[in-house]
């Protein structure tokens, strides 16, 4: 998608370097707009060398391509992180006094404002009226973290880290939200279900990412490849759409989000009892995590030693673990809630295709979506990309998404389960 990244001058317009490169290396196109006063921060040496494009911050360079027309125009997707006071009043008022102002004149794709300045400036009546003018004309204005401010002081008014922006951002433009919705533009908001594009405000989403361990002795364990990137881009997908959301994470390799609740487990039965816990009043459970299908019949209290015979083995013996999302189907009975999403790792073998193993789990499994995903040893665990194939109970037809980012194919489900929702 072609992004343009506004920069405005805070303090935090160093973290824009992070999220262009969120950007650029997931293979989107970004043209970074810096205001004047961001170029005292970060330099446009930078800007160009990370993006690979020429950078400018007023109309005059270039003015025969008319940049201050093309960009807004030919943008997917506007972003300004960090947006100080002063730009969301420029924006709100419709003065177009650098590029970047122009920009969110003539742009008609989704704009994201990520503010970020100290609580006093973000709670004076004049940004609040800002923010209220621009969300009332579909841009998304992002709502600031609360933390360490410029100097010792902390507070409301930090920008968001940049993968938490990136999310929101493909959570935003994934929906479609706010078409028109540039900061000078109509309001369109029904994709999103709210003027600020949080379709999942007031839902609880459960989600579980990563793979189980079972224990075999104080030392071992079997597992499985399972990094939990899918399930964790899932929860801050649904985070950064409104949704509270409860992460059950299973040894997951990959830094938690912030704004989620976590509960870590180890073991399948574990996994089991802390996600039907947290089902109780979801509305969705989306079960990206990868259980054990068996876990050894007995556990050692003490390590398993080596036979003194070098060439012995060692039998074990395996029982069958709970089938979770059975057990969610089974539990909702004839209820709508939870949505239940189940994720099905599968690879092709002799005795059927991928798609074919996926179709006989998919029934055997009761859920409402299943997320299918051809696995082998280089493919999807840990990967960044993913492509999965999408089987909904209520369509015959199966949707394809991908390759992409986790966070797309995240945004993908998502909006199955609004849809689910109702
Ligand atoms: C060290 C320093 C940090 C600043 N940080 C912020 C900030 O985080 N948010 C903000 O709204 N303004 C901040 N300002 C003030 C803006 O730079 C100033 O309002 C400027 O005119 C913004 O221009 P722009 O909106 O065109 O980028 C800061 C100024 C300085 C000197």
């Amino acid at each position: 998608m072609r992004v343009v990244l506004g920069v405005s001058g805070g303090i935090a317009a160093y973290k824009a370097c992070s999220l262009l490169r969120l950007f650029t290396e997931s293979g989107h196109d970004v043209t970074v707009v810096p205001t004047a006063a961001a170029l005292e921060f970060v330099g446009a040496p930078t800007w160009a060398a990370l993006s690979g494009k020429p950078v400018s911050a007023d109309v005059w360079t270039s003015a025969h391509e008319v940049p201050h027309v093309r960009l807004g125009r030919s943008a997917d997707l506007v972003v300004v992180a960090p947006a100080t006071a002063d730009l969301l009043a420029k924006a709100a008022h419709g003065l177009a006094d650098d590029l970047l102002t122009n920009v969110l004149l003539t742009a008609r794709c989704p704009v994201v404002l990520a503010p970020a300045m100290h609580t006093e400036m973000w709670e004076h009546p004049a940004t609040r009226a800002n923010v209220r003018t621009l969300r009332e004309r579909g841009a998304h204005v992002l709502e600031p973290a609360e933390g360490r401010l410029t100097g010792a002081d902390t507070g409301k008014g930090r920008l968001p880290e940049p993968d938490e922006l990136y999310a929101a951002c493909l959570a935003i433009r994934s929906t479609g939200a706010g078409a028109s919705g540039g900061a000078g533009g109509t309001i369109d908001t029904a994709a999103s279900g709210g003027a600020d594009g949080r379709p999942l405000r007031g839902r609880t989403i459960v989600v579980s990412a990563g793979g189980t361990r079972e224990p075999l002795d104080p030392v071992r364990y079997l597992g499985n490849r399972s990094s939990g990137k899918q399930g964790v881009a899932l929860a801050r997908v649904a985070a950064a759409r409104g949704a509270r959301v409860v992460l059950v994470a299973a040894n997951v390799a990959v830094e938690l989000p912030e704004d989620v609740e976590v509960v870590r487990v180890e073991s399948t039965r574990q996994l089991q009892q802390a996600v039907e816990k947290a089902a109780a009043g979801a509305d969705a459970v989306v079960m990206a995590a990868a259980p054990a299908d068996f876990r050894p019949a007995q556990v050692s209290a003490t390590k398993i030693k080596k036979s003194a015979d070098e060439g012995a083995g060692l039998r074990l013996q395996l029982t069958a673990n709970p089938d979770i999302v059975r057990g969610l189907v089974a539990a909702r009975g004839s209820a709508a809630r939870p949505v239940v999403v189940s994720f099905a790792a599968e690879t092709g073998d002799d005795s059927g295709s991928v798609m074919e193993h996926a179709r006989a789990k998919f029934a055997r499994k009761g859920s409402d979506l299943q997320v299918v995903n051809e696995v082998g040893r280089d493919r999807v665990f840990g990967a960044d990309d993913n492509t999965v194939h999408l089987m909904r109970r209520d369509r015959a037809e199966v949707r394809t998404v991908g390759p992409a980012s986790k966070e797309a194919v995240a945004a993908a489900v998502l909006d199955v389960v609004q849809e689910l929702l109702g």
